[in-house]
């Protein structure tokens, strides 16, 4: 069954095709058929470098064997109980361990419900409606988040809306003082990826948490892309202490996953045991495969594996941009700000590369130096003679 064939099946049951508009590569998209280390492989037989990792999730590479050790004993328990399980006490430990702004946590199966479930925690908590976001943020699906632009929003979740330009430190103070009594929360990407994958000025972050501190506004720092940076995430090296933090993609080990937790007191508005207590379900909340493979994948991202993988690709980023490329990023995280739509991604796919359709790459801890040496060949080679 080649790409061809499977879409021409898709198109008759999904619209267009597709089923996530962010893996839609025109005409026909590559399907892929398996994964193993930093390698990938389409149904076709074209053998890529994986540099998607499912836009940044899988941080040790396709089919690790100690995470899919994990999954696989868990799954021999049962795929999941409707009572909680050993997995998700043991993420919990790790991700609070962590992150020291995280003193309590709450899973979620994606970044978006975490976000969603993050401010509608601040707005139980502080009474207030309101939410601050900076333009150019992509925070996922949930409608409280998304560019007042988009379709299928409703005036309610405009009107409960305020974007300020990234950065602008005088207009962030006007906005938060001129909203302060409706204003619930702030939620700030530190290396927003869709605003150009650039690390924000951390004196603009010291001033956006001053303002928020003075105003008893939360901030909710988002780090579904970012945690993988640091063991306790972006967050570290600004010496950010946030309100809430949303998390996802390497807290599942390649398994569906989101998380939202922070200060003990604010998260206390979920304690069931309490009356009134803010409710949050899921089905597949804290799912115990995902669990486990959350928890194998962080026990193997530790301090000096982060170090190294961060190392490679800051390396890797200065290669390419010396190629000519437009790179921007920071460690294992980098953005190809030049890649001008399929044409483009085609060029670096057919030339044994695999980005995101918006030039996001991530590197895997399974690379090596030789796999850097070779993923600079390949991009070379991608950019053609002169
Ligand atoms: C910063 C950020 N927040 C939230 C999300 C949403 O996460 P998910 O795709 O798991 O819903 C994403 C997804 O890429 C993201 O980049």
């Amino acid at each position: 069954m080649t790409s061809s064939d499977l879409f021409a099946r898709a198109v008759r049951v999904m619209p267009g095709g597709n089923t996530r508009s962010t893996l839609y590569i025109p005409p026909v998209p590559p399907y892929a058929a398996s994964g193993e280390g930093a390698v990938v492989r389409d149904v076709d037989g074209h053998e890529v470098l994986d540099l998607h990792g499912n836009y940044t999730a899988l941080v040790h590479g396709n089919g690790h064997p100690v995470i899919g050790a994990a999954v696989s004993t868990a799954l021999a328990d049962g795929a999941c109980f409707g009572l909680p399980t050993r997995h998700d006490v043991a993420l919990a430990e790790r991700i609070c361990a962590r992150v020291p702004a995280v003193e309590r946590v709450r899973f979620t199966t994606s970044g978006s419900e975490a976000v969603m479930m993050a401010l509608r925690t601040a707005r139980a908590f502080t009474g207030r409606t309101t939410v601050l976001r900076f333009a150019g943020s992509y925070h996922g699906n949930y409608d409280g988040v998304l560019d007042l632009g988009a379709r299928g929003l409703t005036p309610g979740a405009a009107s409960e809306l305020l974007t300020v330009p990234v950065g602008d430190g005088k207009a962030f103070a006007a906005a938060v003082t001129a909203a302060r009594g409706d204003l619930a929360a702030v939620i700030l990407d530190l290396m927003p990826n869709r605003a150009g994958l650039r690390p924000l000025d951390p004196a603009f972050v010291a001033l956006v948490r001053d303002v928020t501190a003075t105003h008893d506004v939360l901030l909710v720092v988002d780090e579904v892309i970012t945690l993988r940076l640091g063991v306790g995430g972006m967050q570290e090296r600004y010496g950010l202490r946030p309100d809430l933090v949303t998390m996802g993609k390497v807290i599942g080990g390649g398994l569906a996953v989101g998380a939202w937790g922070g200060r003990e007191d604010v998260m206390a508005v979920l304690d069931p045991r309490e009356p009134g207590a803010l409710a949050h379900a899921g089905t597949f909340s804290a799912n115990p495969l995902s669990a486990a493979a959350g928890t194998a994948a962080l026990d193997l991202l530790d301090e000096p594996t982060i170090a190294r993988l961060n190392a490679y690709g800051d390396d890797l980023r200065k290669r390419v941009a010396a190629l000519g490329y437009a790179v921007s990023g920071s460690g294992s995280l980098f953005r190809l700000l030049d890649l001008n739509g399929a044409a483009d991604w085609w060029r670096l796919y057919r030339g044994g590369l695999l980005v995101g359709g918006n030039g996001l790459c991530a590197l895997s801890t399974v690379m090596g130096t030789d796999t850097v040496d070779e993923l600079e060949r390949r991009f070379a080679a991608a950019r053609g003679p002169g």
